[in-house]
């Protein structure tokens, strides 16, 4: 038999695999808060403009109500024939109470009330995933201050570079989820306009108020052109673009976890609650979570291309194409949720040790930049000098398999005369960290004003 909702001028109904195809009620039902209130919206503005009497309106809020508890309760009976979630409720809210609800659709197509829904899905999960980004941060932040002096080795390819701090250190992911926070912000502030009243393409004859549905759904103004409003998923896209800078950063972090959690390098520890054990290596502690949350990329960015392609080349307007935008949003949301609280909960838990990463702040000749700093200061020799000169001493250090520290004054001098005892006072660790004071630098008192300064920003959340 053909649909209910649109069956008129069709004799058969669709085959097995056409309904397969077509369908989307196993994925889109997730919109049905959405999707009640586009329609409660819509039905009011019907009934103030005189296009629905105010019974109709009466009747059908209380429909969608009563049909928004039964969803709510698992009473609600998804029909896979009605397609999707608008023509789900749509059906059942006229089962329900009759002829005004097979007035609702008055002036509104599914192309403006999906583009709608859509719009108001994708600012929710916005607002869910950056008090979740938000929450990270303030993590970051409270272990940052705890750990402002605590002495890493910092690195550039991996090679130690020099000194820095591990409060400085989880300070710089807390930078960048502040633009990951940022992107979403702006991203929410071009989507916040409302398609609804955009119709199927062209808009409407009914002398709707497209400012009373926009202004009751929380959007600061209708959409400026039915065709753009109906065919654009541009909104998504920059969601998805977020996301997916936001999980590369995550990555980042989960891969500095899982080697910092190596025994060869051992400066964290994760907790027992985000580590899992080996089947068969029963000394295994392994940073399942991290690893994860290192991969989940692949999904999210895998999202990003796929609505991409999807959109890329369509001819104005709506084409069923456009189905295929939910699931990479739902999916790439669900997991950015997952991976931004995997990441928290590890941040939250690990202990570093200071001992360890102190040691290896020392290893790899890492301050020798301090050492040629002082005798551009003290001894006025222009850098590049000092950069040879420095590059000589090191080369004996590691001749004679010592520290720079280690060596002795007169090794130092047998290759720049000029070099005083007080050379040493600047090749500890702590003193090349604590030295770092330009503004961004690593030395604690930097860190300790700034991871102070991020939690009270983060407080509120
Ligand atoms: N389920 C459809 C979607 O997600 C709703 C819009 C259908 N519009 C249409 N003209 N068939 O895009």
């Amino acid at each position: 038999t053909a649909n209910a909702q649109w069956g008129g001028r069709f004799a058969g109904g669709p085959s097995a695999i056409m309904r397969e195809i077509n369908v989307s009620i196993g994925f889109d039902k997730v919109m049905w808060r959405q999707d009640i209130a586009g329609s409660l919206a819509h039905a009011a503005m019907l009934a103030k403009t005189g296009i629905i009497s105010a019974e109709d309106e009466q009747a059908i809020r209380k429909g969608l109500t009563e049909i928004g508890h039964e969803i709510e309760a698992g009473t609600f009976v998804f029909e896979d024939a009605l397609e999707d979630i608008h023509m789900n409720i749509e059906a059942r809210l006229s089962e329900r109470i009759g002829e005004p609800g097979k007035r609702l659709h008055t002036a509104r197509s599914r192309n403006d009330q999906v583009a709608t829904d859509f719009r108001l899905w994708v600012r929710d999960a916005i607002d869910g995933i950056s008090a979740q980004v938000t929450a990270l941060m303030h993590s970051l932040a409270t272990r940052a201050l705890e750990y402002a002096d605590t002495v890493m080795p910092g690195f550039t390819h991996l090679q130690t570079a020099q000194p820095v701090t591990f409060g400085h250190h989880l300070l710089a992911y807390v930078e960048m989820l502040s633009r990951d926070h940022g992107r979403l912000a702006d991203a929410r502030k071009r989507l916040n306009e409302c398609p609804l009243g955009s119709a199927a393409l062209a808009g409407t004859s009914f002398p709707i108020d497209r400012k009373m549905t926009a202004a009751a759904l929380g959007f600061d103004r209708p959409t400026a052109n039915s065709l753009d409003a109906v065919s654009d998923r541009d909104f998504a896209l920059e969601y998805l673009s977020a996301l997916s800078i936001m999980a590369m950063h995550l990555s980042r972090l989960a891969e500095e976890i899982v080697i910092w959690c190596s025994a060869p390098f051992s400066f964290i520890r994760l907790s027992d609650a985000f580590t899992t054990g080996s089947s068969i290596m029963p000394q295994k502690r392994n940073p399942d979570a991290a690893e994860l949350a290192r991969a989940k990329v692949g999904r999210i960015t895998g999202a990003l291309i796929s609505l991409l392609t999807v959109m890329k080349g369509l001819p104005l307007a709506y084409a069923k194409d456009m189905q295929e935008d939910k699931v990479p949003v739902f999916g790439a949301t669900e997991a950015i949720a997952l991976t931004l609280a995997a990441c928290d909960g590890m941040v939250r838990d690990l202990t570093a040790s200071k001992s360890q990463m102190q040691l290896f702040a020392g290893s790899g000749f890492s301050t020798a930049t301090d050492l040629a700093d002082w005798l551009v200061r003290v001894l006025k020799l222009p850098f590049r000098t000092a950069h040879h000169v420095t590059g000589r001493i090191v080369a004996l250090a590691e001749a004679k398999g010592v520290d720079l520290s280690q060596l002795s004054l007169s090794d130092m001098q047998s290759v720049e005369p000029g070099i005083t005892a007080d050379i040493f006072s600047v090749l500890s660790v702590e003193a090349s960290v604590a030295s770092r004071t330009s503004e961004g630098g690593t030395a604690a008192s930097n860190v300790k004003q700034q991871a102070t300064s991020w939690l009270k920003k983060t407080a509120a959340h």
